[in-house]
């Protein structure tokens, strides 16, 4: 999607302002068009099905199974809307940009002389209630957030400097040790229930700056 906007806005924005409409807002349409983006291969119909879906969806999650199809259910909002001038500004910053789908090890031997790289990876959990488990099936359980740690531990050594943020928690602290730490609040906008979706603390672990 972020490739399409970049290179054909007008005709993302176009195929996604035809799906904003009054019968789309149905449980029984938007489990068709979920069906649709499931099967569509990587197409401007298809990143205007994703705009759909993140619009329609449950608290706008993006959430795939086990097979890779998207899961999250029908969200009932009164008249969603497209948003066209975000589409738009966010193509224009996109020129500026190259997006690689990859993992993070690929990208930091992409790193060259001068380059500052920030992290944002799938979060710590911040209750011992709320386990690894939903983590480990896409792969990114605590030897993940392990060897993101030292990967920007070396970069910053190689010259770097590297920002990682994630959830304040005593294990976040323990895997950041050697980095200096920012910590700050944000505001929650993804979460089901309206207690969680306050404040949550965060930390920047910041290495070679
Ligand atoms: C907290 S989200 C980051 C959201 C992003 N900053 C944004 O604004 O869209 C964590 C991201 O890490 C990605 N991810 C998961 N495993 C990864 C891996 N092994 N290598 C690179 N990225 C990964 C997920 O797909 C997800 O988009």
């Amino acid at each position: 999607m972020y490739q399409f906007i970049k290179v054909d806005v007008d005709a993302v924005i176009e195929a996604a302002e035809a799906l904003f409409v009054p019968r789309n807002n149905e449980a029984e349409a938007f489990y068709e068009l979920r069906l649709e983006f499931n099967q569509a291969v990587t197409s401007v119909r298809k990143s205007a099905l994703f705009i759909y879906l993140n619009r329609h969806c449950f608290n706008g999650l993006c959430r795939y199974n086990a097979s890779g199809g998207f899961n999250v259910p029908f969200g009932k909002y009164s008249g969603p809307t497209c948003p066209s001038a975000e589409i738009r500004g966010f193509s224009e910053f996109a020129q500026r940009c190259e997006f690689h789908h990859q993992s993070f090890e690929e990208t930091f031997a992409m790193a060259e002389e001068g380059d500052v790289i920030y992290c944002d990876p799938p979060y710590i959990p911040l209750s011992a209630t709320s386990n690894f488990t939903s983590y480990a099936k896409d792969g990114f359980g605590p030897e993940m957030q392990l060897l993101l740690a030292r990967l920007a531990r070396d970069a910053a050594s190689n010259g770097n400097p590297s920002f990682v943020s994630n959830h304040h928690t005593p294990w976040a602290l323990e895997i950041y040790a050697g980095a200096r730490i920012e910590t700050f609040d944000v505001q929650r906008l993804i979460s089901s229930k309206a207690a969680t979706r306050g404040m949550a603390p965060e930390l920047l672990a910041i290495y070679g700056a």
